[in-house]
């Protein structure tokens, strides 16, 4: 069992906000995730002129997941680049449950709640024949 300590991940997903790309809406999301193995993946937005393929910062941080050791998501705060609580969006709650599953920790306005809460009666791997 990891310890999560916080505030430490809400500071990494500030300071991964702040290294955006996001000229279009101008919202800076970061994202920052403990793993099982003890260590801190972060993500960040990266838009695009033709807009809807750009990136949500939970999703360049699954990319980070996998590129840095593989795992698992324990734990996942997102903030803005000016430290505001942000929620997943409702893919991206899909996109952290495929590598964290439901008892993953997230920051929400509600307090940390499990992935559970965030996205109940999830579609995921054990659906699939
Ligand atoms: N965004 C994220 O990065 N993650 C989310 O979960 C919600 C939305 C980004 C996408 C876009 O670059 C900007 O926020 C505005 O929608």
């Amino acid at each position: 069992m990891v310890e999560v300590d916080w505030e430490l991940l809400r500071e990494r997903a500030v300071a991964a906000a702040q290294l955006a790309h996001c000229p279009y809406s101008g919202l800076q999301v970061g994202s920052a995730a403990l793993c099982d193995d003890g260590r801190i993946v972060v993500g960040c937005n990266v838009e695009n002129a033709a807009y809807g393929v750009g990136l949500c910062a939970e999703c360049t941080m699954a990319g980070q997941l996998r590129l840095t050791g593989g795992g698992r998501f324990v734990a996942v705060a997102c903030r803005s680049g000016a430290g505001e609580l942000l929620m997943p969006c409702g893919r991206c709650r899909q996109v952290l449950y495929e590598l964290g599953g439901s008892s993953c920790l997230v920051d929400t306005p509600r307090g940390v709640l499990p992935m559970s809460e965030v996205l109940p009666d999830a579609f995921g791997p054990e659906d699939l024949p």
